[in-house]
């Protein structure tokens, strides 16, 4: 078979499909992207002249949605009429764990990916090259494969590749120009070379890894596991640290230095939060025990949990650190995204803190420079803090307005602010005895105890 590719869609225009497709259409000039959703307020906000309304933040991106929306990037609702002209589509819709039903809270959720095949199926015209590009169970394919084929005597035909993405939020447009690695699965190399040829246009040969649809598939599951068990591995030893007077970042860095370690994903901190670390393992977790490897479902399953207890046991901390009540106290969160450099707040470790410390009758005063009063409500809300408990919290605008009155700062995200804020200022407008609680080991903590505040920090017991 030949065929040139030169239409794309994407369908799904998240916090996958958006950046991916920008990059696509960047580096490659002669493509034709299109990136569609069922979502009219996100496809609204794409095509937003003023680009600081883009539906996602991400550094980078609004220089590329500059250079090449309205030439070779498009943003639109129209599902059938970019199926038909597509030579090649990519699935890149979300894939949540189930809330209920069989598999409920581990396996994942695969309606969506279900309607985009249905799609696919009616709309595409010729030969089609499918492409899963959202994170999925192993195997999924076959799935994709038998709706694509389910009807008989149809002319249209299906190529199926999977190619996993790895971006990092908040990192996204560096990750996609210059990734570690592409991963493209497919039957033989006849099918992978038309997607292989696309990276081309940017990516050495060597850096693109080619295997069968099942190994690419779990490649991506196993990527994400290792590295949420990176984080959870440092974490249980930043407790370890508390007490016995060891520093976690002098462990990560005498660790680190090892080269079969390697230095990256040894921050300790709030646990990780996030869209996929938690619903991934989780799937690795039903798979596993699904397969009867129930030694493995509950090996991976202590990732998820120490990060559970990573949360609370922060959580714990200040509040007996604030005289074992933090009743009509008022605290401080910096930081709700659940990274920096992005407005994401799905799982957000900020989120259970932020509802425990409510739950227990603190008053907060929330501030993120990139997440909106509605979007911390929102959050709240789906955790049982109802608008009603509104007077709970407030939106604060900056740091200061923030620390105003409050007995305690917590910093939740690594927002670069938050690494120079002028202590001697914020301690003057807080209640003493005042406490900074540093989850993620950025702060100046002598600065801050040199102006009379009380500090605490992950890993890390004599400040
Ligand atoms: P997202 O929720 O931001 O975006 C998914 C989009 O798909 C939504 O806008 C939704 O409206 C749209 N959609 C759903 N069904 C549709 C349909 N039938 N037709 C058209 N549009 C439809 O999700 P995301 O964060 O972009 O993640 C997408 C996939 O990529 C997931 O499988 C995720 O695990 C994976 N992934 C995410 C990241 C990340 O950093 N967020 C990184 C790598 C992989
Ligand atoms: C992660 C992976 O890094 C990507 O490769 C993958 O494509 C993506 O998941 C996905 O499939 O969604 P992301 O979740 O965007 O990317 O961000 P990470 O940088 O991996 O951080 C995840 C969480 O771990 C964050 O809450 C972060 O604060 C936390 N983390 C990370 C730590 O607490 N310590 C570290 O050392 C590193």
């Amino acid at each position: 078979m030949t065929k040139s590719i030169r239409k794309i869609c994407c369908i799904g225009a998240g916090y996958v499909g958006g950046p991916t497709m920008a990059v696509f259409a960047d580096k490659c000039h002669n493509l034709d992207v299109n990136v569609v959703d069922i979502d009219s307020e996100k496809i609204k906000n794409w095509n937003e002249d003023d680009l600081s309304k883009l539906p996602i933040y991400e550094p980078g991106l609004k220089e590329i949605i500059k250079r090449r929306r309205g030439i070779n990037l498009h943003f639109s609702t129209d599902i059938k009429k970019n199926i038909s002209s597509a030579d090649m589509i990519f699935i890149s819709v979300n894939t949540p764990t189930k809330k209920s039903g069989i598999g409920a809270g581990q396996a994942s959720d695969l309606r969506w990916i279900e309607a985009s095949s249905r799609q696919i199926l009616e709309y595409a015209k010729g030969h089609t090259f499918v492409v899963e590009k959202s994170t999925l169970p192993v195997r999924t394919a076959e799935t994709i494969k038998s709706i694509l084929t389910c009807k008989k005597n149809n002319k249209k035909t299906f190529t199926i590749l999977s190619n996993p993405e790895f971006l990092s939020e908040g990192n996204a447009i560096d990750d996609l120009n210059n990734p570690d690695r592409v991963l493209i699965g497919g039957q033989n190399e006849d099918d992978t070379k038309y997607l292989v040829e696309i990276y081309l246009n940017w990516i050495k040969r060597e850096k693109i890894i080619t295997t069968n649809l099942w190994s690419s598939e779990l490649s991506k599951l196993v990527a994400n596991a290792f590295l949420a068990q990176r984080v959870s591995s440092i974490n249980s030893i930043s407790a370890l640290c508390e007490v016995t007077g060891a520093q976690i970042k002098d462990v990560s860095r005498a660790i680190g230095m090892d080269s079969r370690l390697g230095e990256k994903f040894l921050n300790a901190g709030p646990g990780f939060g996030g869209s996929c670390f938690k619903k991934d393992i989780l799937n690795l977790v039903y798979i596993s025990r699904h397969l009867g490897l129930y030694e493995v479902a509950e090996y991976w399953g202590k990732v998820i949990e120490i990060n559970n207890w990573q949360q609370k046991r922060i959580f714990q901390t200040i509040v007996s650190k604030l005289f074992h009540t933090v009743s009509d106290k008022k605290i401080a969160i910096l930081g709700f995204a659940f990274k920096a450099n992005t407005n994401d707040t799905r799982e957000t470790p900020a989120l259970n803190i932020c509802k425990w410390l409510i739950e227990e009758g603190a008053i907060l005063n929330i501030y993120d420079p990139k997440v909106t009063s509605d979007q911390i409500n929102n959050e709240l809300i789906k955790v049982n803090i109802s608008i009603r408990n509104k007077q709970k919290w407030n939106y604060k605008n900056n740091i200061l307005d923030c620390a105003k009155e409050t007995d305690a700062i917590i910093i939740l995200t690594e927002w670069d602010e938050f690494r120079f804020i002028n202590w001697s200022q914020i301690s003057k407008v807080m209640r003493e005895p005042s406490w900074l609680f540093d989850t993620r080991s950025i702060s100046n903590l002598s600065k801050a105890k040199e102006c009379g505040i009380n500090v605490w920090t992950v890993g890390k017991n004599d400040i």
